[in-house]
This record gives C-alpha cells, structure tokens and sequence, in this order.
C-alpha cells in the first residue's frame, strides 16, 4: 500500500475518507426511495456534497436513478442546459456509452438541439447548447429538460433523484427560475427533488416565503457538524491503518481546534500526519505545528475576511471568537466586548451570518463558523507588534 496521506479536505469525500453521518444517511436514502423532495442546508464545506453523493450512490445499488446537476457550474442558461442534457442522458436514459443516435431521439423534440460529440477521453458525450435568437427558446428547453426525469420514471418504471447542488444559485441565473422549476417539479410527484444549498439567507427567501413557488415544498435536512466521538474513531483509525498513531491528548485538541468542522478536521490531519514519521505517535505539540501551518495557509483568506469588514463587523467578530453566546443582544454581553448598539449591532451580526463568518448552530448559539478563524482571531488579536523592536 503506498503511504499517501490518508486525509483529503477540498475535494468530496468519498468512499474511506468518508464517516458518520448515519442517521442523516438513513433519512436521506429513504427520502429518495419515497419521492419525497429535501432541502438539505448547511454552511459551505461541511459536507452536503459528500453526503448526498454517498445517499445516490446507495440508491443506485437500490435500482434508483439519479441525476446530479451542480448549479455553481452552470452560470449560464446554455450551461445548465448541458449539464443537464448530460445527466439525463448519462444517469437516467438507460443508454450505454456514446450513442449519438439515442441521443439525438432523447432530444429530438426541444427547441433549442444541443450539439453532441463524443469525448476522446472517455468516450462519453459532451452537449453544448448555443445561445437562441429568441431568449424564451433557452427557457423553454430547460422546462422540457427539466421534465425528462418524471418522463423517464414513468417510461422504465423506475424511482428517479434528481439532485440540485448549490441550489441558491438558481436565483442569479434568472430571478423567474424558481417559478419555472416548481411548476415543472409540480408536475411529477414521483420524482425525488434534493436540493442543497449553504448560502441560508437565499435559501429561506426561497423556501420559507409564502409568496414564493417553492414555499414549504420540501422537507428541511440541517446537517451540523460531525459527533466528536465518530471523528475521533475516524481519525484514529486512518493514523492505524497508515502505521502511525495519535495519542489521546493530540487527538483530543484537534478535535477541539477544528470543533467538529468537517473540512477543518481533515484539513488539521492531514498537516498532523505529515509532521509524524512513520511508526511514531502525534503528540500535542504536533498538533499545536499542524494548527499554525493551517492557520498560515489559510492566512490570506482570513485576512481579507478581516480587511473586507467594517468596524463594527469587526467588533462583533472578535466578540464571537473570544465567547460564543446565545444572547449576543444582553448587555452585559455588549458591555463586555464594547458591541455596538442594538440598531447598527443587528445589522453587524445579519452581515456576518450572510457572508457565513458566523452562525447560530444548532444548539441556537452564535459562534464564528469558518474553521480556524476564531484561532486566527484571538491571535491577531493578541499580537501587538510595539514600535520600539521595528
Ligand atoms: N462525512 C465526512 N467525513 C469526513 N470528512 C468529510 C465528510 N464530509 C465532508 N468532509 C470534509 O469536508 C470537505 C468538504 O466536503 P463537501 O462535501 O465538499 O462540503 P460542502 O458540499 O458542504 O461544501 C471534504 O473535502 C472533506 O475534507
Ligand atoms: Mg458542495
């Protein structure tokens, strides 16, 4: 076995590099079984994407179809229709390999025709839609895409999924799609709607607004951070199976650094792994080297988080870094980290939720979201450089 490192963070975690989440498995899996359409919300890189993936793949080996469509791919209407050309053809029609003459039947009848190739690399097929004259034909091709999947599920008699990733995104292609999508997802009951999503104040616009089509539409799957305890047997036996270990107090403290962020906790050990020769134990002190390369890799991102904000944002980001606090609004809370008023400190606390710095979990408390920042935070903080050493 070669001796890679055994954690990923960024890409979707798959297969081994994947733990837990069982229970949100089981609901998931049994939403695509029923049909019943989800929304599944949590900020970015806590695994929604790995999740869902993980529920479709058992769903296939349950003889279900599922299509998948990435909506921050697709920033404009020619590429949705791609991709989801693509998806239909490849996941739901049945069709094996590069058949262009099957494809071209399976869209024979919209109004904009894609152009089709096969892929040199893997012989699979590629479409490209090409801007219509009319700009109601591009919309109407989606509509008659979007209604493949319910077409499909009746003709093969087969349970359909079809998942939307990024699913906010929908609003910035045209604020009318979610009028167009919900009439044609009306329209077959049988197909299962995943829909996932991170950015939550576009969501709930989407989907807790009465006025809006998608309004109450589906059920809501929050997905938190990962249980201490799974993350630790995960940890512990990816250091095993890799000859090399990780000693309870290393362990304990990352879990503690990353707080069960999933992204942050496989960012930490895989900088902890590197640090640890073969055959030997992570040690606290090596967590503590693996915290300041995470903290220094992510320097960039977490400066700019802080030059972009104004000061009161600034304000109530070292207060949530300092004390997580269900009542950011007490005063005793604003007297002791120097908040703003109650105007201008809702208005800083709405921002920071925006741009996902900050959040209320699910125990309602307020923290600071982004992994490591809340470090990053009390270290700047804490550093003072004096002009007399300069
Ligand atoms: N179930 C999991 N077990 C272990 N690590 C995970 C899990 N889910 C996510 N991760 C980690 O988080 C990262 C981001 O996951 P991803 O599914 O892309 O999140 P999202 O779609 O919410 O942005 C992955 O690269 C991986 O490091
Ligand atoms: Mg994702």
């Amino acid at each position: 076995m070669p001796h890679t490192n055994p954690f990923t963070f960024g890409a979707l975690a798959l297969d081994e590099a994947f733990t837990d989440r069982e229970s949100e498995l089981r609901e998931l899996a049994a939403d695509m079984r029923n049909g019943q359409d989800v929304l599944v919300y949590a900020p970015r890189r806590y695994g929604k994407s790995s999740l869902v993936l993980r529920a479709s793949q058992e769903a296939i080996r349950e003889g279900l179809l599922v299509a998948y469509c990435d909506l921050m791919k697709t920033p404009t209407k020619e590429r949705l229709a791609a991709a989801l050309a693509k998806t239909v053809y490849r996941d739901l029609s049945g069709a094996v390999g590069g058949t262009l003459e099957r494809a071209a039947n399976l869209f024979r009848g919209l109004r904009v025709v894609p152009t089709m190739e096969v892929d040199p690399a893997d012989a699979s097929l590629r479409f490209t839609f090409h801007a219509a004259r009319r700009r109601a034909d591009i919309d109407d091709t989606i509509e008659a895409l979007l209604a493949l999947p319910g077409e499909i599920a009746a003709d093969r008699g087969r349970r359909v999924v079809l998942v939307f990733d990024e699913f906010q995104e929908i609003v910035s292609l045209d604020p009318v799609f979610p009028n167009l999508l919900r009439a044609v997802f009306q329209e077959q009951p049988e197909v299962a709607h995943v829909y996932l999503g991170s950015k939550r104040h576009v969501l709930e616009r989407i989907f807790e607004d009465r006025n809006e089509p998608f309004w109450r539409s589906a059920k809501r799957l929050e997905i938190g951070p990962i249980e201490p305890a799974a993350f630790a047997r995960f940890l512990r036996a990816r250091f095993d199976a890799t000859e090399k270990g990780i000693d309870d107090e290393a362990l304990d403290r990352v879990l503690d650094a990353a707080g069960g962020h999933p992204y942050g906790t496989q960012e930490l050990a895989y900088f902890l792994w590197e640090l640890v020769p073969r055959g030997h134990f992570a040690r606290l002190g090596d967590v503590e080297t693996a915290v300041e390369q995470a903290l220094r890799s992510e320097h960039n991102h977490f400066a700019k988080l802080w030059d972009d904000a104004p000061h009161a944002q600034r304000l109530v980001m070292l207060a949530l870094a300092d004390e997580p606090t269900r009542s950011p609004y007490a005063a005793a809370y604003a007297d002791a980290h120097d908040l703003p008023p109650k105007p201008a400190l809702q208005r800083a606390i709405g921002a920071l939720v925006t741009k996902e710095i900050a959040a209320r979990d699910l125990e309602d408390v307020y923290r600071i979201v982004e992994p490591f920042f809340a470090d990053w935070l009390r270290r700047e903080q804490a550093y003072q450089p004096s002009a007399a050493s300069a």
